[in-house]
């Protein structure tokens, strides 16, 4: 895929910044995806390739928000490996609204970042369509980081986005 411009790159990692600096979102560097992909690694993943897509497709859309509801939309704090149901239904259905609920406690957000959150396990939860092109782009990520986790072919880990800084990231992923 297409790198980023220099602006799309500096605000994804300007937009992300307050974000990973959440207590709560270091505490997903302990929790696991898929394979050896902490969810942490993956939301940011998700975030970095919903905009390499937004960008590929050339789609007009509020990236600020995109990067912002990709980075949170599996905020939902628990191990669903070991804990499939935590009393609002199976993992796969419920997690997106546990995660929007999260991120609301933490986070302002507006409506477009909430529907990326909750509807991004599109079609599995068949009745919540994304509404939104960022909510679209995010919802096909997310699929994409999930497969290439699964089969072991991801490139990235918890380090890619932080300490490694702005040129490597620049590198690899962006
Ligand atoms: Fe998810
Ligand atoms: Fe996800």
């Amino acid at each position: 895929m297409k790198k980023l411009t220099k602006a799309d790159r500096d605000l994804f990692l300007d937009t992300i910044e307050p974000i990973i600096g959440n207590e709560n979102m270091q505490e997903t560097k302990k929790l696991i995806q898929h394979g050896n992909v902490s969810v942490f690694a993956h939301s940011l993943a998700v975030a970095a390739y919903s905009m390499k897509l937004g960008a590929m497709l050339e789609w007009d859309i509020d990236k600020r928000s995109l990067i912002r509801g990709a980075v949170l939309h599996d905020f939902f704090m628990y191990d669903w490996h070991r804990v499939n149901d935590i009393g609002d239904g199976l993992h796969g259905f419920a997690h997106p609204n546990t995660a929007s609920k999260n991120a609301l406690r933490h986070f302002r957000l507006n409506k477009l970042e909430i529907d990326i959150i909750r509807k991004h396990m599109w079609p599995l939860t068949f009745t919540k369509l994304p509404k939104y092109r960022e909510s679209w782009l995010v919802c096909i990520a997310d699929k994409y980081c999930s497969l290439l986790e699964t089969l072991g072919l991801s490139t990235y880990n918890d380090d890619t986005f932080v300490k490694m800084g702005r040129n490597r990231i620049t590198k690899t992923i962006l």
